[in-house]
């Protein structure tokens, strides 16, 4: 099992392991259209044995507590049902195959913290993608996360803070981007976002999706879009896999500085700010204010509350969960 092995072993084995090239077919447009446009990349990582049934159930056998989220989504007709749980007594194995029966979705979080042989990945991903887009400045403060999610399973209309990229590596699944500004995204939902991390607090109109990109995501294909991009998603009828990584380039940096300022005044001071600009004497003030704040306990107040945990996964019936407080579902 993986726990035997030293972690010191571990960063040794990931670091002499032969690395297959990940990404495929580069072409010239990608460079040129990489955070300002949706692009679809091939890559490899479908046919690493870290991301096959095997080693990913590994993986969850050994992993941490507080980095993962399991979620149950109820009933099909439980729109937007979503509750927290726990694993329980399975195994990863165990565990897969009750994503793969049920309406659920885990999400294995900073993966390249919890375990070296990702986190060698991950620099090769970022290795890969820097020789061919010059101006990210190295990929700051990147991490890597693995979602196994449900048949049929969706993520509804979100955005997300950092720059973001989806690598598909089991399973199929459709993805529709929007465009990252008014009225698909205003810049009070980046406020919101920043100041209470809801990410899926954002008004969506079926209209919408006349608008949006559309891709269908299957395994060796990446999909990268430009920073806050909305976007939802809806697997098909089978188990999915999926790695997402994000950095935070200079762009999101200054936005969220930005986002937690004007936040601050939109939602707590009850004053309307009018400028998105993150250049100037005013960034420069909302800068001081936000660091300013950061030393209080106001912003820790605005983090959103962590959800109870309420279920646990059924050992003896694949894709059901028991309630913890003594019901069955
Ligand atoms: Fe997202």
């Amino acid at each position: 099992m993986q726990q035997t092995i030293a972690p010191a072993d571990r960063a040794k084995e990931a670091r002499s392991a032969p690395s297959q090239r990940i990404l495929e077919h580069w072409t010239p447009d990608l460079t040129a259209l990489w955070g300002k446009h949706p692009i679809k990349v091939s890559h490899t990582l479908h046919q690493s044995p870290l991301f096959s049934m095997e080693g990913l159930a590994a993986l969850i056998d050994a992993y941490p507590r507080e980095f993962y989220m399991l979620v149950h989504m109820g009933g099909q007709n439980d729109k937007k049902l979503w509750r927290e749980g726990e694993i329980g007594s399975l195994s990863g194995k165990d565990v897969i195959q009750a994503i793969a029966q049920g309406r659920l979705w885990l999400n294995l979080r900073q993966t390249n913290d919890v375990d070296p042989r990702y986190a060698g990945v991950l620099d090769q991903m970022f290795e890969e993608i820097g020789i061919r887009v010059k101006d990210q400045s190295g990929f700051p403060t990147r991490s890597f996360g693995i979602l196994i999610s449900s048949p049929g399973a969706q993520v509804y209309y979100h955005c997300d803070l950092p720059n973001q990229s989806l690598w598909q590596v089991a399973g199929r699944k459709r993805v529709y981007v929007y465009p990252n500004k008014a009225p698909f995204l205003r810049g009070e939902d980046l406020e919101r976002i920043a100041i209470y991390e809801v990410e899926v607090d954002i008004p969506f109109d079926g209209w919408y999706d006349d608008y949006a990109l559309v891709y269908d995501l299957e395994p060796g294909q990446m999909l990268h879009w430009p920073l806050n991009s909305p976007h939802r998603v809806v697997n098909y009828d089978c188990l999915n896999v999926s790695i997402t990584t994000e950095y935070w380039a200079h762009e999101a940096l200054m936005g969220h500085r930005l986002n937690l300022a004007n936040g601050a005044m939109r939602y707590r001071m009850g004053y309307a700010p009018q400028s998105r600009a993150v250049s100037g004497a005013g960034f420069f003030a909302k800068g001081l204010m936000v660091r300013g704040l950061s030393r209080t306990k106001w912003f820790a107040k605005s983090k959103k509350v962590h959800k109870p945990i309420e279920f646990k996964l059924d050992a003896g019936r694949p894709g059901h969960v028991v309630e913890l407080t003594g019901r069955s579902a």
